[in-house]
């Protein structure tokens, strides 16, 4: 119900509308309408009452609550149930109960700070509070195990289509799904699964984007690693010039959104729902057999192929050209012995493309 008055105040913009006129409108008391203006202003909104014209929603106030993430979505899947915590432990942890206690499809879980965040091969991942985005996404694919593999390539695809979305930032993507940008990791997946022999029983789709956090934010060790949106965006940047194409952010002054409310809260609530909107579209593209057009895309956005690449296997260090991926999501790398190997995503870490050594 505080939604639905809250939907009110903001498709009326600037303008007030009375207590009256809300109480008409659900059905309710004017004292029942105050009741629930207190409870919105308790959740942070700001909302000035006039004694004589009413109520209105004061701007810059986006909150990041179910309520804002969904409110206008419009996709067919992700994020049609969403659930937000201050704080969890992990939100891809989270997300897997839910789908065991049989959620519905596309139910996505977004957390302010994360306790115990995971990254791939048993990796933790640095989720400060405020400061980055802590999105899980529960997919249930009618497919067997094997087919799975796309989503790894098609979540990276989706990340790198919304951070330009909404920012114009052009970010690469280093084998198998790390975004990137000038070199350093702006974002990471972490793609888990439930299945049985033969069927999927649910997907969870992870994915951690580094936001606001300045360079002394990060942990000495990943200092020189990772960088976030705000600080890859710079200041300056024409983010009003910024191209943004369907599934954009609202807002006609991006540098503005970008920044906005308390730690760039209305950014970080406008990629949320880029996010959902490009991993909705890439889904619909997997359901429907598009994935040839996936794979291209991700050679494009490929700051792996092409380049020298060292991995490990079996204690013994290999160096190669990383010369393309395949539909099962390995990369295939021409080995200086002479000898071309497929390195499965999952298993392995490659070394040695970043602007640094390592
Ligand atoms: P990967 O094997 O996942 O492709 P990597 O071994 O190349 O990555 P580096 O980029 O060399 O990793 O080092 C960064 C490490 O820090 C990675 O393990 C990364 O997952 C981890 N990390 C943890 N939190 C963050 C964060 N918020 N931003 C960037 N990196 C993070
Ligand atoms: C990686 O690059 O190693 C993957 C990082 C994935 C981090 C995200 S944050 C939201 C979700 N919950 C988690 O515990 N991990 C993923």
């Amino acid at each position: 119900m505080r939604y639905g008055i809250l939907k009110l105040l903001k498709e009326a913009g600037s303008d007030y509308i009375t207590g009256v006129d809300i109480g008409t409108r659900f059905g309710i008391s004017r004292s029942a309408v105050w009741k629930h203006i207190i409870e919105l202003r308790n959740e942070g909104y700001d909302i000035e009452s006039s004694p004589n014209k009413g109520y209105r929603l004061l701007p810059g106030g986006e909150l990041l609550n179910p309520f804002e993430i969904m409110d206008g979505l419009g996709t067919k899947i992700a994020g049609t149930e969403v659930v937000y915590f201050d704080e969890i432990a992990s939100t891809n942890t989270h997300a897997a109960k839910l789908a065991a206690d049989g959620c519905a499809e596309g139910t996505a879980v977004v957390a302010g700070t994360q306790t115990h965040g995971r990254g791939r091969l048993g990796r933790s991942w640095e989720s400060p509070k405020g400061k980055g985005i802590y999105l899980s996404i529960i997919l249930r694919p009618p497919m067997a195990p094997a087919e799975t593999p796309v989503f790894t390539l098609a979540a990276a695809v989706a990340a790198v289509r919304a951070i330009y979305d909404v920012t114009g930032l052009r970010t690469g993507i280093k084998w198998p799904n790390d975004i990137i940008y000038e070199g350093k990791k702006i974002s990471g997946i972490l793609l888990e699964m439930n299945s049985e022999a033969e069927m999927v029983n649910w997907l969870i789709l992870g994915i951690g984007v580094n936001y606001s956090q300045t360079e002394s934010d990060f942990p000495e060790e990943i200092r020189d690693r990772a960088v976030s949106i705000l600080s890859a965006s710079g200041e300056g940047t024409p983010w009003k010039d910024a191209p943004h194409g369907q599934g954009s952010a609202p807002g006609e002054d991006l540098h503005h959104v970008l920044r906005g409310g308390h730690d760039g809260r209305a950014g970080r609530l406008a990629l949320i729902r880029a996010l959902l909107r490009r991993i909705d579209d890439i889904y619909q593209d997997i359901l429907n057999g598009k994935n040839a057009g996936i794979l291209d895309e991700w050679r494009k956005h490929s700051v792996t192929l092409g380049r020298e690449v060292r991995f490990t296997l079996k204690n013994t260090e290999y160096t190669g050209t990383a010369a393309d991926i395949i539909e099962n999501g390995s990369l295939l790398v021409d080995c200086s012995d002479g000898v071309r190997r497929e390195l499965h995503s999952g298993e392995i870490s490659i070394r040695g493309i970043f602007g640094y050594s390592d």
